[in-house]
């Protein structure tokens, strides 16, 4: 059978190698639901315009939803031929109502249609991702109570730096995903512009309404040019940017995590339930949820390089290279939800090894930088300090022990203007208590942005 969109300017039928490279009924299928709202909106339209009778569109819209049940249940056959989900739908109607089917195109192109029905699927996709994110940064959140008095050492260059407190590290990750959910609410504006009605590339000279069919199908608006809507493809290449950022997230706390499981560090346990072992070793319990949370990051990256390529060098409006849209921001969606929706009961589950925290939280000096900032408290201009604290440091690794255990009269060698007060900010606890400032580890600070947090992201 010939697809509904080759008319009597074709002299001969399609290569049937040419249906099996051009198709992507396999892929757009995904779009069916939005497609047959789209044209049920599409219908009304039509006839409230009096382009087609309310009894036409009444027909029409009945036997649409006789064909969404059949590609709800699989029992609509996928033709080759027909290219794609909306050929697919469009001839099924076809073959149920003849002429009246064949009005439903009525001021319409399939470049619309289809960025339409995108738009729909594409919004919805993020109001998911978004969702589950909010799961995650509960999931972080809900940690923070009990790990409240847990004191980690934190990283630059990955060498010990400074001391947080546990519940720091869990809301760095919350503001990182904050961000992310916030970058998914701008992107949804600029998605959820209704691109119906721009017809092919120039609009159409029949009497539609645009904004009726964006109102019925939930959009904020129309998009207001034909040719650029016809061309455009930045709310693909917004989301798929979007979900790189997400995936950059989940990498780099998978990684981080990865490490904190070894031996090495032995800062957490993962639940085994998220762990599998080895064929020959018995002793092995690997993290590869959280490998494969890193591994798969890189094909969400790699997506949105193969849309910004597959983009660059369109002259307008609509060429068919925008079919290739379609699987990479598919993948992307379907990889971030799979891996955000194993990060939240990981994060959940995973237990702190306090006692082996706790036994190394002293190493590594992690109180070097409150020791300098007691002394410029005390009038100490801070390159100074900075020397003075340095050679201290360099004189309790000669000695291998602790800045809290050099004693006062060689601490004074290096600077005679300590006194006793100094060991208020020696160890680790004592560093955390010296924080202040706004957005530091400081306990009343951090437990104001646990409180800010647990009023932000409701409950569950
Ligand atoms: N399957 C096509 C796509 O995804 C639909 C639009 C086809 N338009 C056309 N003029 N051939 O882009």
């Amino acid at each position: 059978m010939e697809s509904p969109s080759r008319g009597g300017v074709f002299s001969e039928g399609t290569d049937s190698r040419v249906e099996q490279f051009a198709e992507s009924i396999s892929f757009d299928r995904r779009l069916y639901q939005h497609d047959i709202r789209g044209s049920q909106a599409h219908a009304r339209m039509l006839a409230d315009q009096g382009l087609i009778t309310d009894a036409e569109c009444e027909s029409i819209c009945g036997a649409l939803d006789e064909i969404r049940l059949e590609l709800d249940n699989g029992t609509l056959p996928m033709r080759i031929e027909l290219e794609d989900i909306h050929m697919h739908v469009e001839q099924a109607l076809i073959d149920r109502l003849g002429d009246v089917g064949r009005k439903l195109h009525t001021a319409r192109s399939r470049n619309d249609q289809v960025s339409t029905d995108f738009r729909m699927w594409v919004r919805e996709a993020l109001r998911e991702t978004d969702q589950l994110l909010l799961e995650l940064q509960r999931a972080f959140l809900g940690r923070c109570e009990a790990d409240f008095d847990v004191i980690l050492p934190a990283y630059t260059h990955l060498q010990r730096a400074q001391p947080v407190l546990a519940p720091h590290y869990w809301l760095a990750y919350v503001e990182k995903f904050q961000r992310d959910r916030e970058r998914i609410a701008d992107c949804i504006k600029r998605v959820n512009q209704c691109s119906l009605g721009v017809a092919a590339v120039a609009g159409t000279s029949l009497p539609i309404d645009r904004q009726q069919t964006a109102a019925a199908l939930d959009f904020d608006g129309i998009t207001r040019n034909s040719l650029d809507t016809s061309s455009d493809r930045d709310f693909v290449l917004e989301s798929a940017f979007v979900l790189s950022v997400i995936a950059t997230h989940l990498s780099g706390w998978a990684e981080e995590w990865i490490l904190w499981s070894t031996v090495e560090y032995g800062f957490i346990k993962c639940p085994h339930a998220f762990c599998t072992g080895s064929s020959i070793m018995p002793q092995k319990v690997n993290p590869d949820v959280l490998e494969l949370t890193r591994g798969k990051s890189a094909r969400v990256m790699g997506n949105l390089q193969t849309l910004v390529l597959l983009t660059k060098g369109l002259p307008l409006a609509y060429n068919r290279d925008l079919q290739e849209d379609k699987p990479p921001l598919f993948d992307s969606f379907d990889t971030i939800q799979s891996c955000l929706q194993l990060a939240a009961p990981l994060v959940a589950g995973t237990e702190l090894q306090r006692e082996r925290i706790a036994a190394g939280i002293e190493d590594g000096y992690l109180d070097a930088t409150t020791l300098m900032e007691h002394m410029i408290r005390a009038g100490m201009p801070q390159r100074r300090a900075h020397h003075l604290v340095g050679a201290i440091v360099g004189e309790a690794m000669q000695r291998r022990v602790s800045l809290s255990e050099l004693p006062l009269d060689v601490l004074q060698q290096h600077a005679p203007e300590l006194d006793g007060s100094v060991r208020e900010v020696l160890g680790s606890r004592n560093a955390i208590e010296a924080f202040q400032s706004e957005g530091s580890t400081a306990p009343e600070r951090v437990r104001e942005q646990i409180q800010y947090w647990t009023t932000a992201l409701g409950d569950k």
